[in-house]
């Protein structure tokens, strides 16, 4: 269909699919799923694209340059499959563009949207738009600062604190990061607790990493991600 040479790191195909699994992010059952950093928009195009029970996906992308490479490819794919897709562009505080599936007569009334917006994740504008949307998969794949911590827990912990959320990724170790932050910070108004999740890693040595572009360990190809499923 079409490539993003230019990003390195990111999940191949192979990869997302396998971070679908029941023992994993479990899409299986999902219906909304938000990809914090969505870079050029490769996983939340892929979760859309192949699985027709996810009815919204959105991406957020704070890099101008990415975002419009994500833009670019999906308008000229809308543009070239007019009777199935729709390229909306959104205006205003949370601008931004939208790709609508046109589903057969008799499911007309179930739009299937993706949408991706640039900006900051983090920002308080849009953790109020993603609360209203309650998400039930939440994807985070991206470094986030140490001066950034603080407000990336309490940004966490509103979104996944929500009955709606069932798993998340992050490349950070949430317990690590709440444990760090609160030595070093003895704060106790960032009480980021994520005791009701558990955590589960997919396992190095018995060679089931996620499939990613780049690696942290020999020759293989993949990484190791924090995956947090609710109890609830
Ligand atoms: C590894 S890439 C994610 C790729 C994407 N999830 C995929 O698999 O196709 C991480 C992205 O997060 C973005 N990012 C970092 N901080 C951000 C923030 N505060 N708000 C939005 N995006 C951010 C970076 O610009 C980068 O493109």
């Amino acid at each position: 269909m079409y490539t993003f040479e230019k990003c390195r790191k990111r999940f191949l195909p192979a990869g997302v699919e396998r971070l679908c699994d029941p023992d994993l992010l479990d899409i299986g059952c999902a219906r909304r799923v938000l990809d914090m950093g969505s870079g050029l928009g490769k996983l939340a195009v892929q979760l859309f694209f192949s699985k027709p029970h996810i009815e919204l996906v959105w991406g957020i992308e704070f890099s101008p340059s990415r975002y419009a490479m994500c833009y670019e490819v999906l308008r000229e794919l809308c543009v070239s499959n007019p009777h199935r897709l729709t390229f909306k562009e959104m205006y205003g505080r949370s601008a931004g563009f939208q790709v609508t599936e046109h589903l057969p007569q008799q499911k007309q009334k179930q739009k299937r949207r993706l949408r991706f917006f640039c900006g900051d994740m983090l920002s308080s504008h849009f953790q109020k738009l993603a609360l209203q949307q309650h998400f039930d998969v939440i994807i985070c794949e991206t470094e986030v600062p140490q001066t950034r911590f603080v407000t990336f827990l309490r940004c966490f912990k509103r979104l996944v604190d929500q009955p709606t959320t069932r798993s998340v990724l992050t490349y950070h170790d949430l317990d690590k990061v709440q444990h760090n932050n609160n030595n070093a910070a003895d704060d106790e108004d960032v009480d980021i607790a994520f005791r009701y999740l558990k955590r589960c890693y997919p396992d190095q040595e018995q060679k089931r990493m996620i499939k990613t572009s780049w690696t942290t360990s020999g020759n293989s190809i993949g990484h190791v991600f924090h995956i947090w499923s609710s109890q609830r």
